[in-house]
Formats: C-alpha cells, structure tokens, sequence
C-alpha cells in the first residue's frame, strides 16, 4: 500500500519508497503533470517560513507536525543555519518516518522525532519527547506543512490546530500550508489523485482554510498562493495572481502569530 510520506518522497525523487509508492506517484502526475513542480514549491515555502520564524520572528523551538521523510534542506537544518541553538521536534504518524528520522538525526542533540498523530493534539503536546526537548512556557513555532489536506472535514482540522495552539505560550507561531478550492481544475485533479491513491487530499473553500488560524494574528502577506507567499519583505518579484501557473494555483500558506 502507498504511505503519504513514501509517494512524496517519490515525487521528491527520494529512494525512501517502494513500488507502489512509485506507482502512485505516477497517478498524480497524470491527474497533474507539474506535480513535481507542487511538491519543490511546498518545500521552498517551508524553507522560507522556518527562515521567517527563526530569523525575523525569533524564534528557537519547532514543532514540526506531519514532517515526512527527510528532505534537505529539512526544517532543523533551515533553522539551525539562522540559529545554531534552535530546537526541532518532529513530528509524524507513520512510524517509518520516526526510523528514518534517527539515523539521520544520530548526532544532532537540538533535534528529535517522534511518533504521534495531530488528531490527538494532548498527545502531541503531551508526548515525553516534545516535553523534554521544548519549553512549553516560551514561544513554539507549530509547522502543519502540507499535512492539514490529510484531515477530514469531519475530523474537524480547525478544533485540533487550536487544540494544539491554544496551551503554547504567547508569541507561539503556526505556520500552515493547505489545499484551496477557488474552483480551479487543477485543484480538483490535485485532489482526486490525492483520494485515489491515499484515500485523502481534501480542497477546502479559502475561507475555511482561513479558519484553522481563528484566534490567531496573520503575518503579512495573510493566506496566499505559495508562489506569492513571502512573509516579512518579500525576496523577489511577487507574481500578480493572473499570472500564475494553474498548477501554482493548488497550495496556499500562512504564518500567524498568538497574541
Ligand atoms: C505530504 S507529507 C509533508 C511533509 C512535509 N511537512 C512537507 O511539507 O514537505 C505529509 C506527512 O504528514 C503525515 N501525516 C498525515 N496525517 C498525520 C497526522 N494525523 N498526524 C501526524 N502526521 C500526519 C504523513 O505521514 C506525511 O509524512
């Protein structure tokens, strides 16, 4: 059976997955020939966002919820370029990531990965591994980076992230990325070849992607299109919306901050 992790790494063009990883990989880029392209941009916006929060928001303490296998530049990398002294926990409910993430994590001590799933938010937060690697009563940055799309609807993505935020300290940080529906086609084939292979991949209307950041104060510039998304100054030319690529036109991201 494929694993969320192992087809994204195959898109990555990783070795950490097997055929029918490979094989599912293949149906998202029929449903979306630029798949690869979704998955580099997802990886740049994550890059900028840990930059962000590290070296513009200050902060030193991850929690990096959903984090996959590893892909360099990972998250504690980007961080610990900024600040060699910042704190990672990773975070994933498929076991092979926790295996994966300790042979490559073997001599980082500001690092560590745990298993434990989102929908248990006290679980997460509660975990002997995040307890004692992060400071609870100081800022923490949560990442749910291309993960929020795994929750269903039911499932209600929007009670666990404040679940999640809502005992962390003031000045904590989420910083998310989802799967909008503006009604864009390659949205929907985003998503249907997201339900064919792995059973999830829900598109969201804009507005209740704005709602996993209730409570919670929006950096500038807000909930964009990862390809306009640069928090803080931006570093380049940001593209007008009709200027994007329909494939750019499938993942926003957002950091907020708790007041
Ligand atoms: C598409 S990968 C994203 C990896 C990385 N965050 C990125 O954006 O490049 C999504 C990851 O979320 C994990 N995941 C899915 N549902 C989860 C849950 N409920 N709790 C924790 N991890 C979850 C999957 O196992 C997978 O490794």
């Amino acid at each position: 059976m494929p694993s969320t992790a192992r087809v994204y790494d195959a898109i990555l063009g990783g070795r950490d997955n097997f055929k029918a990883d490979r094989e599912a990989a293949g149906v998202f880029a029929r449903h979306l020939p630029q798949i690869g392209e979704c998955v580099r941009e997802n990886r740049h916006a994550l890059v900028r966002g840990v930059r962000y929060l590290v070296g513009e928001a200050g902060i030193d303490q991850i929690l990096d919820i959903g984090c996959g296998l590893p892909s360099a530049p990972n998250t504690h990398e980007a961080a610990q370029e900024i600040d060699p002294g910042a704190r990672v926990v990773y975070v994933d409910n498929d076991p092979m990531v926790l295996s994966h993430g300790r042979a490559l994590l073997a001599v980082d001590n500001s690092t560590t990965v745990v298993t434990a799933d989102a929908r248990d938010p006290e679980g997460v937060l509660g975990h002997p591994g995040v307890r004692s690697f992060l400071d609870l009563e100081r800022p923490v940055a949560v990442m749910i980076v291309g993960m929020v799309m795994q929750i269903s609807d039911h499932e209600h993505p929007e009670e666990i992230i404040a679940a999640l935020m809502e005992p962390l300290a003031p000045g904590s940080h989420l910083f998310l990325t989802g799967w909008p529906d503006t009604g864009e086609p390659a949205q929907r084939r985003l998503s249907k070849a997201s339900m064919e292979t792995l059973g999830n991949g829900w598109i969201r209307p804009v507005e209740r992607l704005r709602e996993h950041f209730v409570g919670l104060e929006m950096v500038p510039p807000g909930l964009e299109y990862i390809a306009r998304w640069f928090p803080g100054e931006p570093d380049g030319p940001v593209p007008a919306v009709e200027e994007l690529e329909p494939y750019q036109r499938t993942q926003m991201a957002g950091i907020a901050k708790k007041a």
